[in-house]
């Protein structure tokens, strides 16, 4: 199948090369000419683990490309994924200029029938948008169908989501493209599932939004954890093991953030509000991640009373393991407002350094995980990556003025740490 990608962010690049590497001859297109300077030489604009060997691959076989032209795109493929951002305005709606934008482009550069593909996630009803918007800028009377196939990808594991979906969403109101939108996805060998475009536009932002309720519910468990002595990794490990409800998605953190779960949730709130609906669930679902923050934040205060001119080590900044994206993370935020009452700060990530210099100044930037808490007052671990189990807890007990750690991950076991001789403060436990 020949595939154009509008939109070579993080959804279209790792789509793109999925679709490649499945066989399917892709073009995938940005106006960013820099962004596509880089990938031609090799070089890829974001950290997703596998992706560049991806690319490599299918650019090597001839069957991925990039270019800054819509018209290119449009011009070679039947197919043509929009996958550009949606972007929140500052009342928590969405900004659809961009989706307007390509979809007024394609529509100037079409000359046969196509089928248009939503990826990016949008408030329901924007299909609809899509195709009038179509219909008005086409030059000539052409044939085409508007499809809404949302992304479920988590970052860091994007490339593994992408290849093995637990489902495939294919929204349409018409019959056509069916076959041709099940015939790309074949290879996959995944269920998928035909609903109408409205339907499939709900599927994303109430798949997306259930999740963050289920983060929001089990970080409120742990506040009554700590208030009644219980164990929130336990009545998390009880309660998932009910096959109804699952043990995915009950880790109590110091919240969730990243370029999604807030944005999806804000603009669910406000597309509810808009149809007539208060959707006051989700509502609380937002004020408990924010009073999360608040807690743990209030929780290193209590402990060490004045934080000028402490010393604090922070491990992790990105908004979760596997990735370098710090948009909306938890940790970053929490350094601004470590910073904002004068703590200092010596920081650590494995992968999200270089984003991070671009938000977060004043701090220093640490090579070695295990010298971060070195002269330290104490140690807070913000992101979930798996090494940071493997620190030398030992050595870092050594080097720390006062041995206090603040884990908004809960990483490590209380009992050991204590043993260890740390101060030892989680969530929820
Ligand atoms: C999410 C959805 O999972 C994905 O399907 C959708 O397409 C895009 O949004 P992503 O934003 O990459 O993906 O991150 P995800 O792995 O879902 O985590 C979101 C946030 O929740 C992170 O900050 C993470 O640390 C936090 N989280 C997750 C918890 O605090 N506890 C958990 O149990 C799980």
């Amino acid at each position: 199948m020949k595939i154009a990608i509008i939109g070579t962010g993080y959804v279209g690049l790792v789509t793109g090369a999925c679709f490649a590497e499945i066989g399917h001859q892709v073009v995938c297109v940005d106006c960013d000419a820099e962004k596509i300077h880089t990938l031609k030489t090799g070089l890829m604009p974001i950290y997703e683990p596998g992706l560049d060997e991806l690319v490599a691959r299918n650019v090597a076989a001839g069957r991925l490309e990039f270019s800054t032209s819509t018209q290119e795109g449009v011009e070679k493929s039947t197919v043509i994924f929009i996958a550009v951002p949606t972007p929140p305005l500052p009342d928590g709606s969405v900004d659809l200029s961009f989706i307007e934008g390509v979809a007024r482009d394609i529509a100037r550069c079409m000359t046969g029938y196509r089928i248009i593909v939503d990826k990016s996630t949008v408030p329901v009803k924007t299909g609809e948008k899509v195709a009038e918007t179509i219909t008005r800028y086409c030059k000539s009377r052409v044939a085409f169908d508007v499809v809404s196939n949302p992304e479920f990808l988590r970052e860091g594991f994007a490339v593994e989501d992408c290849l093995h979906p637990d489902r495939v969403v294919i929204g349409t109101n018409s019959a056509r493209p069916v076959p041709t939108m099940k015939e790309i996805y074949a290879p996959l060998e995944a269920p998928i599932i035909v609903t109408d475009i409205s339907s499939a536009e709900l599927i994303k932002h109430a798949a997306n939004s259930f999740l963050a309720l289920k983060i929001s519910y089990i970080n409120a468990i742990s506040v009554i954890c700590e208030a009644s002595g219980a164990n929130v990794m336990e009545v998390a490990n009880g309660i998932g093991m009910d096959s109804r409800i699952g043990r995915a998605f009950l880790d109590a953190s110091l919240g969730f953030g990243g370029s999604c779960f807030p944005k999806d949730l804000s603009a669910f709130v406000k597309i509810s509000e808009q149809l007539g609906y208060d959707f006051a669930l989700l509502r609380e679902v937002q004020h408990i991640n924010a009073i999360q923050m608040d807690r743990f934040f209030k929780k290193i205060q209590d402990t060490l009373w004045v934080l000028k001119d402490k010393n604090i080590g922070v491990l992790g900044l990105a908004f979760k393991q596997n990735t370098d994206d710090v948009r909306q993370s938890p940790a970053i935020e929490l350094c601004h407002r470590l910073q904002k009452e004068g703590a200092v700060l010596r920081v650590f990530d494995p992968k999200a350094m270089g984003k991070a210099r671009a938000v977060l100044s004043n701090v220093t930037y640490l090579e070695d995980m295990n010298t971060v808490a070195e002269g330290c007052d104490a140690l807070v671990i913000a992101t979930e990556w798996p090494e940071f189990k493997q620190l030398d807890l030992q050595r870092v007990r050594a080097t720390m003025v006062c041995p206090i750690v603040f884990d908004g991950r809960n990483l490590f076991d209380p009992a050991e740490m204590e043993q260890l001789g740390f101060i030892y403060k989680s969530i929820g436990r």
